[in-house]
């Protein structure tokens, strides 16, 4: 192999940047020409096809986002659109390809493998729900920023005796909501994985008051249904009775930005150089992720058969320190 391309898929988080420039470091390291591939799956099907060299990844490590850009082309899941993608390829003399995104990308990645194209794909979601890794790239700063905001709510809500609705991204999954209730210090956590009605959440409000407490935090998952505003307006309805007043705030996109963490930054560097060293070895069609501490591979099909599951223990763990 002599020249492997590397683009970055979906949803974007913190920790893109490092993992192109471990990617591109270590595969020039391995005598390997590198090209970055421009806004994902649509750069590739439209050509958008640059070369990179050590300088043009530098100064790029604290930087949120991802230079390449990214995006979402569902014309990509079409045969004609993959077909398109091959040939851009083959045009560009390019004979592997590291693609960096979450569980859509992955199946993408997965999609080339099954054309017999030769792909590595690398974890990067703040929803943690791919398979083959314990964290995926982005997570901890999405964590790290949902936890500057419930610090920064809590102030103003223990001065007005309120309850906050803190709205976490995550998709389907409740992780971001669960992983930032428990380091947050939340009287509450809403996932879409635990059934929790109405009147639960209620009772979870009143439980506070009765116990003295200057406020009550639920962080609510944007998965969780019938929803946070939903919530909002049973909590409105019932506020005599419950003691608090209710405000909510929706966190939404600041979750994606902002420099990467230490960590991300550490776990970027380790599956971008890991994933360039495995295509140049001729060992592709997997996830290259971090499972205990250690470079683990998982079969890229996994990505079609399961999500990552939520350890729904740390729930418990979680319900305890609410009190
Ligand atoms: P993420 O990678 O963050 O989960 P998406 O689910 O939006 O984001 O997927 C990103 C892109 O990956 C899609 O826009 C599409 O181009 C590609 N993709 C998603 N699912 C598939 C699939 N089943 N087959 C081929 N490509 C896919
Ligand atoms: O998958 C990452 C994610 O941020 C999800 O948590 C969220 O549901 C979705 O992407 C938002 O997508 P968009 O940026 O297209 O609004």
């Amino acid at each position: 192999m002599k020249r492997i391309g590397v683009l970055t898929s979906g949803g974007d988080g913190p920790g893109l940047n490092p993992c192109i420039r471990a990617v591109t470091r270590m595969a020039l390291g391995h005598g390997l020409e590198v090209m970055g591939i421009e806004r994902g799956y649509a750069g590739l099907m439209d050509g958008e096809i640059i070369p990179l060299d050590a300088r043009s990844v530098g100064g790029i490590i604290g930087r949120g986002g991802t230079f390449l850009g990214t995006a979402r082309a569902p014309e990509f899941k079409t045969p004609q659109g993959q077909r398109e993608a091959l040939r851009n390829l083959n045009r560009h003399g390019i004979e592997g390809l590291v693609v960096i995104g979450g569980n859509g990308s992955l199946a993408g990645a997965c999609a080339l493998h099954q054309l017999d194209f030769p792909v590595v794909g690398v974890p990067a979601t703040i929803d943690n729900d791919a398979v083959g890794t314990d964290m995926a790239i982005g997570v901890d700063t999405a964590l790290n920023t949902i936890l500057d905001a419930i610090d920064k709510i809590k102030d103003t809500a223990s001065s007005h005796q309120r309850a906050f609705l803190i709205e976490t991204m995550g998709r389907d999954t409740g992780y971001l909501a669960l992983m930032g209730g428990i380091a947050g210090g939340a009287e509450m956590v809403l996932i879409p994985e635990v059934e929790t009605t109405l009147e639960e959440v209620a009772q979870g409000l009143l439980d506070a008051y009765v116990r003295g407490k200057a406020h009550c935090i639920a962080v609510v998952a944007e998965g969780y249904k019938p929803g946070t505003q939903a919530v909002a307006d049973y909590l409105c309805e019932r506020q005599e009775e419950l003691g608090f007043e209710v405000r909510v705030t929706v966190l939404g996109h600041i979750q994606r930005g902002g420099a990467p963490m230490a960590f991300d930054r550490i776990l970027a560097t380790r599956l971008g150089a890991a994933a360039a060293r495995e295509l140049q070895e001729g060992n592709h069609g997997h996830i290259v992720g971090l499972i205990g501490n250690q470079i683990a591979l998982t079969p890229l099909e996994g990505i079609l058969i399961r999500h990552k599951k939520l350890d729904l223990s740390l729930g418990e763990l979680g319900k305890i320190m609410e009190k």
